[in-house]
C-alpha cells in the first residue's frame, strides 16, 4: 500500500489523503483542503523547499554522499576540481572530459584589470577579505553581460566556469590588498590549490611551489566543503536565482549568507574561542558556563547531523597530516580536552551536539598561515562548485520564484495622525 497521510480540517471535518513522496509530502495538496491556512516554519526547520539529486545527507546516521559518492571516498580518491565537475554534470568525468574541463578552468582564472586595478583598490586599507569577495562577485556581474543569459547552456556554462576559476584569484587579491601585498597573477601551470597557494603566499621568487602535502590538504579540504545541499548559502543562491538574477548576482547573495557567524565564520569563532580558553586546565569551567547559557561550544551542533559529521572525521586526520609540516598548532590541544569532556558530558550528548566540520578546519588554516579573515573565504572558494550545481538544477526544474507567506502579528487597520497631534 503506498504511504501516505490523512488530514482532517476539524472546522468543517473535511479530510484530504496526501500520498508521501521521497520522504515529503505536497503543500499545494494541503492547500486544496485548506487555502490561506500556511505553514508555521520558521528557519525552514521542517520545510523542503525543493527536489534536489546534487547531495544526499542523512543528519543522523552521519551520511554525506555527492550525487551518490560516499564522501570519505572523494575525499581520499578525488580532487576538487573532478568533484566540481561531478557536483554539476551528475557523473565523474572520462579522461578526455577532466583534460577539458582543467584546461577550460585554468584558462578563466584571470580577472580583468580593472576588477583588481579600480575596484578592489577602492577599499579601505584594512578592509575585511569576505566583504571584498562579495563585492567583488557581484561586480563580476557588470564584466559579463552575456551573464544575464542564463537559459542559453553555452552561455551559463562559461559563468560556471568563470566563476569556478576566479574565486581563488578573487580570494588571493582580497587577501593580498588587506595586508598591503601586491597582487599575484595566477600561474596556469599550476594545480587549482597550488596555484591559489601560490597568489597567497608568493613574494619575490620566479616561481611559487607550495608543499604538496599543503596543497593536497587544502585540495581535501575544498571537497569536503564543496556542497552540502540546503544550507543557508545555498538557500540564498536558490532564492536570488529563482528571480532569474545572473549567477554572479545570485553567487554574490549566497557569499554573504557565508560571511555570517552561524554559517561560514564558524571556524574563526572556533579559533577565538579556543584562544579566549587559553589552557588545558580552564576548559572544564569554560563547558560549565556553555551549560548555565553563557555562549556556545563553537564548532559543535548542527541544524541536519545529530551524530559526528563526516567532515569533521576526515579534517581531524587531515590535521595531524598538516601538523606534521607546519608543526602542531598550539590550541589542539585544548581542542581534543574540549571534545573530550563534551563528548562525555550529558548536556552534550542529550542535545546530539557532536564536533561539525568547522571545529577542526580554523585550526588547519591556521596552521597553514592564513589569517583569521580569510576562514570564510576559504569556505567559499570551494561552495561556489555547490551553489553553482544547485542553481542549475534549479533552472532546469523550471522552479516558481521564491515567495513565502507569514502569519501576520502587527496591529490591525488604523488612521493616520499628523505629527503635531502624536
Ligand atoms: N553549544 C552549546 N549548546 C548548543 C550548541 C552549542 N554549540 N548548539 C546548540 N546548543 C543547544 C541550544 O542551546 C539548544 O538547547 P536547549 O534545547 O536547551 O535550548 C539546543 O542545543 C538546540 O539548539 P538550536 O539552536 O535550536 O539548534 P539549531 O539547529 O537551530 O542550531 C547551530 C544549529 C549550528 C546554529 C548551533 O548548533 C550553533 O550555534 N553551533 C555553534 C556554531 C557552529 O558551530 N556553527 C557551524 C555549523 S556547521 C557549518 C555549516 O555547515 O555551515
Amino acid at each position: 500500500m503506498a504511504e501516505s497521510i490523512t488530514i482532517t480540517d476539524n472546522r468543517s471535518g473535511n479530510q484530504i489523503e496526501i500520498p508521501i513522496s521521497n520522504g515529503g509530502v505536497s503543500a499545494s495538496e494541503w492547500q486544496k483542503l485548506l487555502p490561506g491556512i500556511w505553514f508555521y516554519d520558521p528557519g525552514f526547520v521542517s520545510t523542503a523547499s525543493c527536489e534536489s539529486s546534487v547531495t544526499y545527507l542523512d543528519g543522523e546516521n552521519g551520511i554525506l554522499r555527492y550525487r551518490g559518492y560516499p564522501i570519505e571516498q572523494l575525499a581520499e580518491h578525488s580532487t576538487y576540481l573532478e568533484v566540481a565537475y561531478l557536483l554539476l554534470n551528475g557523473e565523474l568525468p572520462t579522461e578526455a572530459e577532466f583534460a577539458a574541463w582543467r584546461s577550460e578552468i585554468t584558462y578563466h582564472t584571470y580577472i580583468h584589470e580593472n576588477v583588481r586595478k579600480r575596484f578592489l583598490d577602492g577599499f579601505h586599507y584594512d578592509a575585511h577579505p569576505m566583504g571584498m569577495l562579495v563585492s567583488a562577485v557581484a561586480a563580476l556581474s557588470t564584466f559579463y553581460l552575456d551573464a544575464k543569459d542564463i537559459f542559453n547552456p553555452e552561455s551559463r556554462h562559461k559563468q560556471i566556469v568563470r566563476l569556478i576559476a576566479k574565486m581563488p584569484t578573487l580570494a588571493a587579491a582580497a587577501h593580498r590588498f588587506s595586508v598591503g601585498m601586491p597582487f599575484v597573477y595566477p600561474d596556469n601551470s599550476l594545480d587549482f590549490a597550488a596555484n591559489f597557494l601560490s597568489m597567497m603566499w608568493k613574494v619575490a621568487e620566479p616561481r611559487f611551489d607550495a608543499n604538496p602535502m599543503l596543497a593536497h590538504a587544502l585540495d581535501v579540504l575544498f571537497v569536503l566543503h564543496a556542497d552540502h545541499e540546503q544550507n543557508c548559502s545555498t538557500t540564498a543562491m536558490r532564492v536570488v536565482g529563482s528571480s532569474h538574477a545572473d549567477p554572479y548576482s545570485a553567487c554574490a547573495a549566497a557569499c554573504a549568507a557565508l560571511y555570517g557567524p552561524r554559517h561560514g565564520g564558524a571556524n574563526e569563532a572556533v579559533i577565538r574561542m579556543l584562544g579566549d580558553i587559553g589552557s588545558m586546565d580552564n576548559v572544564p569551567d569554560f563547558v560549565a558556563a556553555v551549560k548555565q547559557g553563557h555562549g556556545r561550544l563553537q564548532g559543535f551542533g548542527h541544524r541536519v547531523y545529530k551524530s559526528y559529521d563526516p567532515r569533521a572525521k576526515i579534517i581531524k586526520r587531515t590535521a595531524d597530516e598538516v601538523f606534521e609540516i607546519t608543526g602542531k598548532n598550539p590550541l589542539l590541544d585544548i581542542a581534543l580536552k574540549l571534545e573530550e569532556i563534551a563528548l562525555s558530558d550529558e548536556y552534550f550528548t542529550s542535545r546530539k551536539l557532536y564536533p561539525n566540520v568547522d571545529f577542526y578546519s580554523g585550526l588547519i588554516y591556521q596552521a597553514m598561515g592564513f589569517p583569521l579573515q580569510m576562514f570564510p573565504v576559504l569556505f567559499a572558494i570551494p561552495r561556489t562548485a555547490g551553489w553553482l550545481a544547485h542553481w542549475q538544477e534549479l533552472l532546469d526544474q523550471d522552479s516558481k520564484i521564491a515567495r513565502p507567506r507569514q502569519l501576520y502579528i502587527g496591529l490591525d487597520s488604523r488612521d493616520y495622525v499628523p505629527m503635531v497631534d502624536r
